[in-house]
């Protein structure tokens, strides 16, 4: 049967709606020759902690070397920002992250974290209000992908830089990160954006990073399938499929997959899709940048660049960049 054939055979196992745009991707992704699915997918509540944990990881160097980063250069960071801004972050953010920032800031005004999950939000908000009781802490419930609406400048603040830690920038297909930065470049006119990069580098490191010795990256990798069983009532069987990472040199960028270990079939939402041996379904790309293309992009986007900070082992990268006027 061809991939995607739709099957009488089974219905979905559970009566989810199959319309959500999780099923809806997938179905897609799984149609598709070759296969692939966004890795926005991995972030269900299961996958948030697994990350939480490849961040901890020794072979998971981004996650590390951007807190140093920040640690060591938290009070210049703070006197580009300058009295009284604005912080918006993309994306909820490790609070240990946004403190280093806040904490050498010079009263700093609003927090903004914008995320799709209010949960996420409102943990991160309720900590932070807490702990830096004049700061005014807003978080706003939104796809940052999609659309970016922000609320007016405080009236005395000064101004409104952006933070996108992490590296999740390469994550993004280069269409997609163009087009990012261009919709936080207007929606900052006039402020700044802080943004982590990771650098390409020795593919062993990146190799290691991305299949570290205790399964975590691949039981995150993994997740999705268990994702598709429990939500989508899949049939996946998580036996039968391997994690696979590996840096693709040419297109300087991380490659994870889930590769089928035999000829087998696949059951979702009624629909059959066959795998062949080794045949995948493509989950992320993790980019890499040199500091000068993570700059072409930035320019490309409409933005200035100004200071980048880096490890002496040139791991990662935090970029400044003076949004449009
Ligand atoms: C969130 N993002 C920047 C991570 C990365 O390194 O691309 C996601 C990740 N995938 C596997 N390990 C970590």
């Amino acid at each position: 049967m061809p991939p995607g054939s739709p099957t009488k055979a089974r219905a979905p196992l559970t009566g989810e709606d199959p319309q959500s745009e999780f099923a809806r991707d997938l179905l897609a992704g799984l149609s598709n020759m070759p296969r692939s699915i966004s890795p926005k997918y991995f972030y269900d509540a299961p996958g948030s902690v697994l990350f939480d944990r490849i961040c901890e990881l020794p072979e998971y160097y981004p996650t590390r070397v951007e807190l140093d980063l920040l640690s060591a250069h938290a009070g210049q960071i703070a006197q580009y920002m300058g009295p009284r801004a604005e912080v918006v972050e993309f994306g909820a953010g490790s609070l240990r992250k946004i403190r280093l920032l806040l904490d050498a800031m010079d009263q700093p005004e609003r927090y903004l974290p914008i995320d799709i999950s209010g949960e996420h939000l409102d943990t991160a908000a309720q900590v932070l209000r807490r702990d830096y009781p004049s700061l005014h802490v807003q978080p706003l419930v939104a796809d940052y992908t999609r659309h970016l609406l922000l609320p007016a400048l405080r009236e005395g603040a000064g101004r409104r830089v952006g933070f996108f830690p992490g590296s999740t920038i390469g994550n993004f297909t280069p269409a997609e990160a163009l087009h990012f930065l261009q919709m936080v470049g207007q929606a900052l006119r006039g402020g700044a954006l802080l943004l982590g990069a990771d650098l390409v580098k020795d593919p062993a490191v990146l190799h290691a990073a991305y299949n570290d010795t205790q399964g975590v990256t691949a039981a995150f990798n993994l997740n999705l399938l268990a994702r598709a069983n429990r939500e989508l009532g899949g049939d996946f069987d998580l036996t039968q499929f391997a994690h696979s990472a590996f840096y693709n040199a040419p297109l300087q960028r991380i490659e994870m997959h889930l590769m089928s270990r035999r000829r087998q079939q696949v059951h979702l939402c009624g629909r059959c899709f066959e795998f062949a041996q080794g045949e995948t379904l493509h989950t992320e790309n993790s980019c890499k940048f040199t500091i000068q293309s993570m700059q072409a992009l930035a320019r490309q986007a409409g933005f200035t660049p100004g200071p980048v900070w880096t490890d002496p082992q040139k791991l990662f990268s935090l970029h400044w960049l003076d949004a449009p006027i």
